[in-house]
């Protein structure tokens, strides 16, 4: 049985999108506790956030395991402890797996810096200015076992300037990015949703 208000967020770099939700979740009528916070690698800012915002925190690494399969049931279990409601992937640089989405699939949202299905991977900052885009942007999505195809819950759009380079419009794209996180995962925690093939609607 899942704890009502509860989440736990996975990250792998900086930690940005994690430190809007912690903000966030200081003020009860949020409506969101931030169980745990998880991490594919160790030394990273984002694991210093949750230190510094009192939220308990674990690695695992795939390294540690014989396999990835291994690994990604090493990962459902330690998230599973903590019983959430909701899984937030916030710049976690590593897909699901069959275990883990066995376990979370429909209850684990992802954030993807570009306008889904435009861009997708790792790179999408890059090859929207590649490709020459005028507009651009962020998806909140429900995770499936594609790389960031899952059912659509929220997008932000944001205009490409003449002189973005690729730092600058990553940085704007994620200032719509924790606002686009902040606002839906609180809806989808305090209200529910729910998936109907590719439709998200947040009761
Ligand atoms: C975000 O743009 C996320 O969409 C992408 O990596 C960035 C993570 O930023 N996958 P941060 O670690 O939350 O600052």
């Amino acid at each position: 049985m899942a704890d009502t208000g509860s989440i736990v967020v996975l990250v792998s770099g900086s930690g940005t999108n994690l430190q809007a939700l912690i903000d966030a979740a200081a003020d009860p009528a949020y409506g969101v506790r931030i169980a745990a916070v998880g991490a594919d690698r160790d030394d990273i800012e984002a694991l210093l956030r949750a230190q510094r915002g009192g939220i308990p925190t674990f690695v695992c690494r795939t390294g540690d395991f014989a396999t990835r399969a291994d690994w990604d049931v090493a990962l459902a279990a330690r998230v599973a402890a903590y019983r959430p409601r909701l899984v937030v992937l916030a710049g976690f640089m590593k897909l699901t797996g069959e275990a883990f989405l066995g376990q979370f699939g429909g209850r684990t949202v992802n954030t993807h810096p570009a306008l889904s299905p435009s861009f997708p991977g790792v790179h999408g900052p890059q090859e929207a200015l590649d490709y020459g885009v005028k507009v651009t942007g962020c998806t909140l999505f429900v995770v499936d076992a594609g790389v960031d195809t899952g059912p659509i819950v929220a997008q932000r759009v944001v205009n490409v300037q003449d002189d973005d380079t690729v730092q600058t419009l990553h940085e704007r794209i994620k200032t719509a990015e924790r606002q686009m996180l902040v606002d839906y995962v609180g809806r989808m925690v305090r209200d529910g949703f729910t998936v109907t093939q590719r439709k998200v609607t947040i009761s």
